[in-house]
């Protein structure tokens, strides 16, 4: 490991300007500590509802009460079970009516101490309570420190189909405490290596370099890689996000691997795989695409699969019929003409604008990469 590699550790503050809106984003091992300060710094407020799941919130809701009361702000806390099945109507209809119990008002901010699903869930919730108040994400696993927690989207499930409602709801305050990972299961912090990997095969390659280059590291948790991961992550996050907030754009990017990774959550019925895996897998298949209508080099491709082999993620199909993942993604297109338009990657790094594909195409590259018939 070199060391020139880990200079940008934290701690980190920085701001993300859009138009209408501008996320605090503070990154520091311990920061924690100081929810209470930024949330009042931040939003005023002197009142929060606190979402967490049943995993975080015996770890972790009893310092973030702490540090929020220490600042003089009382807390309502609302827990959901663990696990993407949260993001659902019912639960988001749980969450307005503890929302309504605790009197919520404008002045009053919602805090998600989660992963990426109470994240999109309590995001989604506080953009829509009172036609929108402020909320603060307090990102615990990986995927939701490197991605999920800025950008503003947020939304929930349907059976029929991921992210299907939801709306773009800036965070106030992002706070980033990678001391955090240390309890986070290593089947997800491989699962949020995926959206690195994503982020740098699509937008940046200097950053994929930086996976390939410290993969056995960041395999096992190596707390000085993940800061490196994180931040460098983050930096390439908020360049995309801040010049096209609302997805018509270069961000579309970002969802590089993704039609096919959402039809394969949709089509597992969100069990078994978990968002990052769909996501390493559907990669494989955007990058075979690439490889034979973009231009890819196929050299590109190999690195991409040995990449995710060092890092102990998927790269093949399981568990699936072809014609389940077909009609997850035409369900999609009913709804976003956009969404079985493919991300391609012509060169590493540099994802083009998203073009439709052959279904005959696309039927061969599934069953390549493990669809049954
Ligand atoms: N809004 C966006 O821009 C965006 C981007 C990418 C992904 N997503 C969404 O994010 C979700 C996936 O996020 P995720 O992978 O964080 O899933 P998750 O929220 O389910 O978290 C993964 C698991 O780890 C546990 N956990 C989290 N932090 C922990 C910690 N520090 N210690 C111990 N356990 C911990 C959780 O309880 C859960 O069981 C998906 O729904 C995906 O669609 C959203
Ligand atoms: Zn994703």
């Amino acid at each position: 490991m070199t060391r020139a590699i880990f200079r940008a550790v934290p701690p980190i503050r920085f701001t993300i300007r859009f138009p209408n809106a501008a996320t605090r984003v503070w990154i520091a091992r311990g920061a924690l500590a100081s929810l209470g300060r930024e949330t009042r710094r931040v939003t005023g407020a002197t009142r929060v509802v606190l979402v967490t799941d049943t995993h975080v919130g015996p770890l972790y809701a009893a310092r973030a009460r702490r540090a929020l009361r220490h600042a003089g702000i009382e807390t309502d806390l609302v827990t959901v079970p663990a696990g993407e099945r949260s993001k659902s109507i019912e639960r988001l209809a749980g969450l307005w009516r503890r929302f309504d119990d605790a009197g919520l008002s404008r002045a009053v901010a919602v805090v998600a101490l989660g992963g990426g699903v109470v994240g999109d869930l309590a995001g989604f919730a506080a953009a829509t309570w009172l036609r929108g108040v402020p909320w603060i994400g307090v990102p615990t696993s990986l995927l939701a420190m490197v991605d999920s927690a800025v950008g503003g989207k947020t939304g929930i499930d349907l059976p029929s189909g991921k992210n299907l409602v939801g709306a773009f709801h800036q965070p106030s305050l992002v706070i980033v405490d990678p001391a955090l990972l240390a309890t986070l299961p290593a089947r997800h912090r491989r699962a949020g290596l995926a959206e690195v990997v994503k982020m740098g095969f699509a937008c940046d390659a200097p950053l994929f370099r930086v996976c390939e280059r410290h993969a056995a590291a960041l395999a096992v948790g190596n707390p000085a890689a993940l800061a490196t991961a994180i931040t460098r992550a983050l930096r390439v996050k908020t360049r995309i996000v801040s010049r096209d907030e609302r997805d018509r754009g270069e961000r579309t990017a970002l969802n590089f691997g993704h039609t096919v990774g959402h039809a394969y959550e949709t089509a597992r019925g969100y069990r078994g795989v978990l968002h990052g895996e769909a996501v390493a897998v559907g990669m494989c298949v955007a990058a075979r695409l690439s490889v034979r209508v973009a231009g890819l080099d196929p050299a590109a491709l190999r690195r991409l699969e040995r990449l995710l082999a060092s890092l102990g993620l998927p790269r093949r199909l399981t568990g699936v019929r072809a014609i389940a993942l077909e009609r997850a993604m035409r369900h999609d297109k009913k709804r976003d003409a956009r969404a079985t338009r493919w991300v391609l990657t012509p060169r590493m790094g540099h994802a083009s604008v998203p073009q439709p594909i052959t279904t005959r195409l696309v039927r061969a590259t599934l069953l390549d990469v493990g669809a049954r018939i």
